[in-house]
């Protein structure tokens, strides 16, 4: 097992990465506060896990809610259910919350443990490979407004975050590449020798090479957790370079009615949308631009907007976008592989033309 800290003052927590830590009881007592635990989960995950997590918590009044699968369920009308359930099961601030699932999970239960009689303790216990990298690492928490990804929510730390690599072995191909995207981030970000390393083991993430994912989990949980440390509250443009592709994703998710479109297959997209506009205003070499769509091909992720989006649509979702200024768009765009910046000096024609070719107009 690896484990190392997120540091945050007395906020801080550790990840804890290996196989089969959902048999082991110690990384979670550890974390435990109270008496009591809830567990949120869904109606995919559960069925897996929810009676190894349990088995563990014999000591503690344990309840839980399971909710339908989907991102569609990341909404205020499941935070109402979750903060009636919570209530109806006589959770006070004795009770320790813990997401079992994806990311959809995760921040759900985190925005509710944030919110909860005004905050109560969580633990992530991400099980894909996107929150296992991403979503459960940092704080971030909320739900989702038909006008906007993400539009709700709270910055509220966990615990501690426990990442089996095992629970992977469930995965669908999809979900997997989903959070491959996100990896690859993290080398285009910041990280320009994993980007080669990942050129180099695409295909034993691909093919599940047990080794080859725990190294890529691990870097990638050690690339956030410096950007959080470094600016937990994304307030000085650092933790933004994290949301590179996210601007051109979100559109993608909202316009998509959060249902046909992976978050990561989105982010994916927007990826190269980014890249390409970065070749256009000559800051990334074509070469490099190359290698990403190489990458993000063999990783089966996709390289066009969805059939039948325009410009108009994603220049509309866009405005929402978190990073906006006095109304200035700002977008993370690359300088090159492993130099991101976030930048509002761009032409609004040069991004249109990326829209454009993207949206085959
Ligand atoms: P998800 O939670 O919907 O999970 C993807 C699918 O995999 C779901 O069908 C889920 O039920 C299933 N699943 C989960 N674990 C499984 C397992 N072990 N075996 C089989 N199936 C399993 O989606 P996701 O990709 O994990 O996360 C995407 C969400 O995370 C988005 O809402 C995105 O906005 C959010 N996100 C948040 C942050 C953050 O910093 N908070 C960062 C990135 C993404
Ligand atoms: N996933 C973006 C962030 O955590 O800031």
């Amino acid at each position: 097992m690896i484990t190392f800290e997120v540091e945050l003052g007395e906020r801080s927590y550790p990840i804890y990465i290996g196989a089969g830590l959902l048999a082991q009881s110690r990384c979670l007592e550890d974390h435990l506060h109270g008496s009591s635990v809830f567990i949120l989960s869904n109606d995919k995950v559960a069925p897996l896990y929810l009676d190894a997590v349990k088995q563990h918590l014999g000591a503690y009044r344990c309840k839980h809610l399971v909710l339908p699968d989907g991102e569609s369920c990341k909404s205020l009308e499941t935070m109402h259910r979750v903060y009636s359930a919570l209530l109806e099961n006589r959770c006070d601030r004795d009770t320790t919350l813990l997401a079992l699932g994806g990311g959809v999970i995760g921040d759900i239960t985190g925005f509710a443990a944030a919110t909860y009689m005004r905050g109560v303790p969580f633990i992530q216990v991400p099980t894909t490979l996107l929150a296992q990298v991403d979503s459960s690492v940092g704080g971030k928490t909320g739900v989702n407004h038909p006008l906007g990804k993400n539009m709700i929510g709270a910055f509220y730390q966990p615990q501690c975050v426990i990442a089996d690599l095992d629970t992977l072995n469930t995965l669908d191909d999809r979900e997997l590449s989903a959070g491959i995207a996100e990896i690859i981030k993290y080398g285009l970000i910041r990280d320009a020798g994993f980007f080669d390393w990942l050129e180099q083991n695409i295909d034993r993430l691909l093919s599940r090479d047990p080794q080859a994912l725990g190294q890529a989990v691990h870097r990638s949980c050690k690339n956030k957790a410096v950007v959080v440390a470094e600016d937990e509250l994304e307030k000085s443009g650092t933790r933004a370079l994290l949301n590179y592709g996210h601007t051109f994703g979100h559109a993608i998710e909202t316009c998509t009615g959060y249902a046909d479109w992976l978050h990561g297959e989105a982010v994916a997209c927007g990826m190269l949308m980014a890249a390409r506009l970065s070749v256009r205003l000559g800051w990334l070499d074509e070469a490099d631009r190359l290698r990403i769509e190489r990458l993000l091909g063999k990783a089966r992720l996709p390289a066009r907007a969805p059939e039948g989006m325009r410009p108009e649509q994603f220049l509309e979702r866009m405005a929402v976008d978190k990073k906006t200024r006095a109304g200035r768009l700002h977008l993370v765009l690359l300088r090159g592989i492993g130099q991101a910046v976030l930048t509002a000096d761009f032409p609004a024609s040069k991004l249109k033309d990326v829209l454009q070719e993207f949206c085959g107009a």
